[in-house]
């Protein structure tokens, strides 16, 4: 029975130790990678941005499979040609991952031709910025459906698989404003937020069913110099510089091939996440005005709308 399965406070005590101990080894010691030869990859939003960045890092670990999916066919073509350059067999699909329908026959799709999919990279990602009481209601749903939603159906497509075989690894790229907030940055701080909990409590409940195989993964960065932030900053920009794709692709394949739970880049943001949990909300008000936080989502670019395929390879790929 689960009741008599509870460990005892000493145990627990004991349990926090070692997971202490382990994790500060790990610091301390450097941790060992875990080889991915054997591994499928799917990374949404893989075409251009992070998810291209993050395509071609992992491929210099030589996974079995690259799959990149996106809405724009020139860009996943590009980016797969460059991941098969590196010596890694790469496809890809046109999928849009806020339509449900879509995400499961692609996935049908995906491990016919190439088995389970073992290590899901969600990464697709949109911002459209705007008050809360002044952003549209499409621009609303669509945040939700592509950034929360889209992990959602992908998870449930591709996790069952895992969790037969007890191998496999989720990643969730998040963003620092899936544990704090801004003026200006509510629908996506929310999705963002929403996509934290479904990350975690899905590491709770893997843990619970004894699945110790499949991991979880939530990488938080802060802005990256690229067109989805471009123009955004704050009033100390040599303090909070805006990270490279490059960094945070690093960083998150170092995170998979380590099993860490959950990053935070750069360093000085998790000073962000201590201070939300134990300062007033007062202080946190004074503080994101005095570092100009308060104004910076008001220059954010309009989303890039995706490229329309070329007809012949519409039929090709998308036979709907
Ligand atoms: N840039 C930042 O400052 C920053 C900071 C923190 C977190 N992040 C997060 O990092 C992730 C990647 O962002 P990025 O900076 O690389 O932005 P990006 O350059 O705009 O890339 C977004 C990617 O998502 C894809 N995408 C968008 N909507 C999609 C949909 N409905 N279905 C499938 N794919 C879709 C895009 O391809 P198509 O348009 O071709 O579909 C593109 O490949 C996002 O989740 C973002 O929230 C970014």
């Amino acid at each position: 029975m689960v009741d008599e399965e509870k460990p005892s406070f000493p145990r627990l005590l004991w349990l926090i130790f070692c997971s202490v101990c382990c994790a500060f080894r790990g610091r301390i010691l450097g941790q060992a990678r875990k080889s991915i030869a054997d591994d499928v990859v799917l990374i949404t939003g893989g075409g251009r941005g992070i998810g291209r960045k993050i395509a071609l890092e992992i491929a210099k670990y030589q996974p079995k499979q690259v799959i990149l999916w996106a809405r724009s066919l020139e860009s996943l073509e590009v980016t797969a040609s460059e991941v098969t350059a590196l010596g890694v067999p790469c496809d890809f699909m046109i999928c849009d991952v806020s339509d449900c329908e879509q995400v499961y026959q692609r996935a049908r799709e995906t491990q016919e031709k190439y088995g389970p999919v073992t290590i899901l990279v969600n990464n697709a990602g949109i911002v459209k910025g705007g008050h809360v009481l002044e952003a549209q209601f499409e621009d609303i749903k669509k945040t939700v459906q592509v950034n929360t939603l889209g992990n959602c159906w992908t998870m449930k497509a591709f996790l069952p698989a895992m969790i037969s075989t007890n191998h496999g690894h989720v990643v969730n790229i998040n963003s620092c404003l899936g544990f704090s907030t801004i003026p200006r940055g509510g629908d996506y701080s929310a999705s963002k937020h929403a996509t934290l909990g479904m990350m975690e409590a899905l590491r709770e409940e893997l843990h619970e069913k004894g699945v110790a195989g499949v991991h979880v993964t939530t990488i938080h960065p802060y802005m990256v110099k690229n067109r989805m932030f471009e123009g955004c900053e704050t009033r100390f920009p040599n303090l909070f510089p805006p990270l490279e794709e490059d960094h945070v692709a690093m960083e998150t394949v170092d995170a998979i091939l380590k099993n860490k739970g959950m990053i935070i880049l750069p360093l000085l943001q998790y000073l962000t996440w201590v201070a939300r949990s134990v300062l007033p909300v007062e202080t946190m008000l004074h503080a994101l005005k005095f570092l100009g936080v308060d104004v910076v989502l008001t220059k954010i670019p309009p989303p890039r709308q995706p490229v329309p395929p070329r007809q012949a390879q519409l039929t090709k790929q998308d036979p709907k």
